[in-house]
């Protein structure tokens, strides 16, 4: 079994229905199946009367969203989402089209304790794997993106629990650096998904054909975004190794703007760790740096682990930022800004500041160090 399929399988003994990864996938409450294997077709067909149909089709009586679980309702909403980014990207906007969906989104965004629309994690990880698996064009590549994100999904979550860890330790107690190496093999798999996806999604497909369909939709009077990679939670890393007091404007402005996209729990680690000491911060200040060739085996292990996970996330944004790049080239890109509502220039802030805080932690290991006696 690979540690994803380890990993997936401890979340769903947590007891969170939103980890039940297995059962929202199964779950079909709409009956939807049969109507979204014919959504490819429609697109390619730019059918926008038969999108209309099909949206209204699913929607439930009233009723009897309060009789579903909340495993049924994260999958009703991931069905009734398909739709509306399709219609959007034809150039309706679907609760124009169909205002008698706003209080069934209302609805399933308040059971869920989520947005009033579909996530990225509706799009990908609670989508289903096998036939049932729905797609805006049916085509290799977007099923290549859409696995690339899933496979980040439980590392992700499992690093939840060793950056809440971490916070909770000083660089000089032996557990800092063990947290931080558990946390460098969950990074890893952000690393191992972009891998992925430069293999098997190319930038212009991206761009010119995927990309219209995650589009930002408007429910009651405010615009919702649609299920962008960039809503993966990476800052819940971050969050803890430089963010909380280590970040600029921008990257500020992009996380405010993403994390009401995330999971109740996430949010909840966001707002329990934004504004506190960061591990790089308490670090630097733990460190005499005049001294930096005599630390403490603690210490001195503790700026090891740390430099590698930030080497691992840079690694990360510097492989992102060249697809990015390609997809948001002026010959390519038919919109300026990714469809998380940033442009480009964001990831170049981001590595730079995830670089500034690798240097500086890499400082604190590069020297010959003699133990102190
Ligand atoms: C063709 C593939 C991709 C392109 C063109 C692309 C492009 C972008 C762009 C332009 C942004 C800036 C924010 C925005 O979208 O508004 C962004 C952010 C982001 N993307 Fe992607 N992306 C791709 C695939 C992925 C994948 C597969 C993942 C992870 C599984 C990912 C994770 C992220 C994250 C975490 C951010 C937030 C910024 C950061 O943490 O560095 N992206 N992406």
């Amino acid at each position: 079994m690979s540690v994803f399929d380890l990993v997936a399988r401890d979340l769903e003994t947590r007891g969170d229905p939103l980890y039940r990864i297995a059962d929202i996938r199964a779950a079909d409450p709409l009956a939807a199946d049969a109507l979204l294997a014919a959504l490819p077709e429609m697109n390619r067909d730019a059918d926008v009367t038969a999108l209309t149909v099909a949206l209204r089709t699913l929607l439930p009586e009233p009723g009897r969203i309060a009789e579903w679980s909340v495993v049924e309702a994260l999958a009703a909403m991931r069905d009734i989402g398909m739709l509306l980014g399709s219609l959007k990207r034809h150039g309706t906007e679907p609760l124009d089209a169909v205002p008698e969906a706003l209080p069934v989104l209302a609805e399933l965004g308040r059971r869920t304790d989520m947005v009033p629309r579909d996530t990225v994690h509706h799009y990908t990880t609670w989508n289903p794997l096998d036939a049932r698996q729905r797609m805006y064009t049916g085509e290799p590549m977007e099923a290549g993106l859409q696995d690339a994100v899933r496979m980040v999904f439980p590392s992700l979550v499992a690093s939840l629990d060793t950056c809440a860890e971490l916070a909770a330790l000083e660089p000089y107690e032996r557990g800092f650096a063990h947290a931080l190496d558990r946390t460098a093999r969950h990074v890893q798999a952000m690393v191992d998904s972009i891998d992925f996806t430069v293999a098997n999604v190319s930038p212009v497909f991206f761009a010119q054909v995927l990309r219209p369909y995650f589009e930002e939709i408007s429910v009651d009077g405010r615009d919702h975004l649609g299920p962008a990679a960039a809503q993966v939670p990476l800052w819940l890393v971050d969050l803890t190794l430089w963010q909380s007091d280590r970040s600029d404007s921008r990257y500020d402005a992009f996380l405010a703007e993403s994390v009401p996209y995330s999971l109740p729990q996430w949010r909840a680690f966001h707002a329990a760790h934004a504004g506190g000491t960061s591990a790089v911060s308490k670090l630097s200040a733990a460190i005499s740096w005049e001294q930096v060739d005599r630390l403490p085996p603690e210490l001195a292990a503790s700026a090891v682990s740390l430099a590698r996970v930030l080497r691992t996330l840079k690694t990360f944004r510097a492989r992102h930022i060249g697809i990015a790049r390609k997809a948001y080239s002026e010959e390519v890109r038919l919109y300026d800004v990714g469809s998380g509502g940033a442009p480009v220039e964001l990831l170049r802030a981001v590595l730079d500041l995830t670089r500034e805080n690798e240097t500086l932690v890499r400082r604190a290991t590069e020297r010959p160090r003699t133990p102190v006696a």
